[in-house]
């Protein structure tokens, strides 16, 4: 429903669904910034055509910084990819709102698939541009077939920002083995959090703000902090970087406090883990 002073109603979003309207909101808001980390003016134009009380969120300055962060080298790694193989397909898990192809641009024959769940999918055929490049899947990563819809003989490019906090291991497991049983070749990319800690899950749960309470009820998995982890469910799996966001140069457009705490936690292997991309081949 579409109320013309309103915009779209999302209440009948679960609540796993609704994650989606904290990233993008969080992408909105760094594209409202004077020095914008990401800088994707599309995040706010389709966050003002949802009504939903965004502010209510209480989304800090720092995870605006780590969502626009994240997505920035998410965008760097997938360009990379598809400009060395133009043919690529790249695949979105748990895509949300995101408008990263409109962001990417990548050469004209690849073809970019966001793959979510049936709430988050509907309201993304009413959001986002269309693009004849651009397409949804409607389906959950845990159920085997998600990736029958998507070409398997092209290189792809597979990315999950946001995602695999949600689910459980045995799903994640499932999906690093279902990904080169379909895709001959190619690369999975994926923001992590190293090991989550019984500590840092009741601090996210008992947050004042709300987005760390829906946040805190939907975690499903506690995270690893070797790297190679994902080697052992998957060796057809090669772990080829690990980049802890915490050195990236943009921490640059921190605000003077975050940026102290950043680089201090980036002189910690621990603590540079807590916020990091992790890229594998196939
Ligand atoms: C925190 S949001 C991140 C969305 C998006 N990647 C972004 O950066 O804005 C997590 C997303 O994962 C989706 N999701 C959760 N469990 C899923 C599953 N089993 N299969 C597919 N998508 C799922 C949610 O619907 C939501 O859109």
């Amino acid at each position: 429903m579409m109320r013309p002073d309103r915009g779209i109603d999302v209440s009948d979003l679960s609540p796993l669904e609704q994650t989606s309207l904290l990233t993008q909101y969080a992408r909105a808001l760094d594209s409202q910034w004077a020095q914008p980390i990401l800088g994707d003016p599309l995040a706010a134009d389709i966050v003002s055509k949802i009504d939903y009380d965004f502010g209510g969120l209480g989304v800090p300055t720092s995870v605006v910084c780590q969502a626009a962060l994240r997505a920035k080298m998410l965008d760097e790694r997938v360009r990379a990819f598809t400009s060395e193989n133009p043919d690529a397909v790249v695949v979105d898990l748990g895509a949300g709102l995101d408008s990263g192809p409109f962001r990417v641009r990548p050469p004209p024959a690849v073809d970019w698939y966001s793959v979510d769940l049936p709430g988050v999918i509907a309201l993304r055929k009413r959001l986002l541009p269309i693009s004849r490049r651009a397409h949804s899947v409607t389906a959950s990563v845990a159920d085997q077939s998600w990736p029958e819809t998507i070409p398997s003989h092209r290189p792809a490019m597979v990315i999950a920002d946001g995602l695999f906090a949600f689910l459980s291991e045995p799903v994640i497991t499932g999906v690093f083995r279902r990904l080169t049983a379909h895709f001959r070749t190619g690369e999975l990319a994926f923001n992590d959090y190293g090991h989550i800690g019984w500590f840092t899950r009741v601090a996210v749960k008992l947050a004042p703000q709300k987005m760390f309470a829906s946040v805190g009820a939907q975690w499903g998995y506690p995270g690893f902090e070797d790297a190679h982890v994902p080697e052992t469910w998957n060796p057809q799996l090669k772990l080829v970087e690990e980049a802890s966001l915490a050195h990236a140069p943009e921490i640059d457009l921190f605000p003077n406090w975050l940026r102290l705490a950043t680089k201090v936690s980036g002189m910690f292997e621990t603590s540079a883990r807590k916020a990091r991309i992790l890229r594998y081949r196939f």
